[in-house]
């Protein structure tokens, strides 16, 4: 196991259209996996996708919190386990969007406000090949689309509108819309 550096916004590698995986079976994604789970853990962030760790391979963790879930009151969504994803696919079940904010392993120290897709179904293969589909609301939902734009060269503030509304997390305390004032730490992704 080892912990992997984190490649940052700029690097050629977070603009490239991911790779699928052939066979997610193989000892090399067995390990990758383990190396990327060390590394997310040690980030502490809620995922991470294999370009970040300069693999151009459609792969992703995720993990959401449940505390996370109960703070935004969203009824019917539990926490979701340490996730691994290989080959996802996201299909928008609703026009809807929302803004809220995001930050992200590769763009350290910052936030912006993201629209989503409120409501999504997402489909992937687990590392032992076997294919998974779930529904997601909310920050669920939010971070699977996060870490699913990863795989095709999309990082967050290219999805922005206002770009009024990124900044240094530390400046931007207190003065963002909607946003408790804690934290910020633990939803890098
Ligand atoms: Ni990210």
């Amino acid at each position: 196991m080892a912990i992997l550096k984190i490649a940052r916004m700029g690097h050629p590698v977070l603009r490239q259209v991911a790779a699928p995986v052939r066979d997610p079976t193989t000892p090399e994604i067995q390990r990758l996996l383990q190396d990327m789970l060390e590394t997310l853990l040690d980030a502490d962030g809620a995922g991470l996708a294999a370009p970040q760790v300069h693999v151009p391979l459609r792969i992703a963790l995720l993990q959401v919190p449940s505390e996370r879930l109960e703070r935004e009151e969203e009824e019917g969504t539990g926490a979701v386990p340490l996730t691994a994803m290989i080959n996802p696919v996201v299909e928008p079940q609703t026009d809807e969007t929302e803004f809220n904010w995001e930050a992200c392993l590769s763009v350290p120290g910052m936030v912006g406000s993201v629209p989503r897709f409120t409501h999504i179904r997402y489909r992937y293969q687990t590392a032992e090949g076997t294919q998974i589909e779930r529904e997601a609301r909310g920050f669920h939902a939010r971070v699977v689309q996060h870490e699913c734009d990863h795989l095709d060269g999309i990082l967050y503030p290219m999805r922005m509108e206002d770009m009024s509304q990124f900044g240094f997390v530390h400046e931007m305390q207190g003065s963002r819309r909607g946003q408790p004032e804690e934290e910020e730490h633990g939803d890098e992704a």
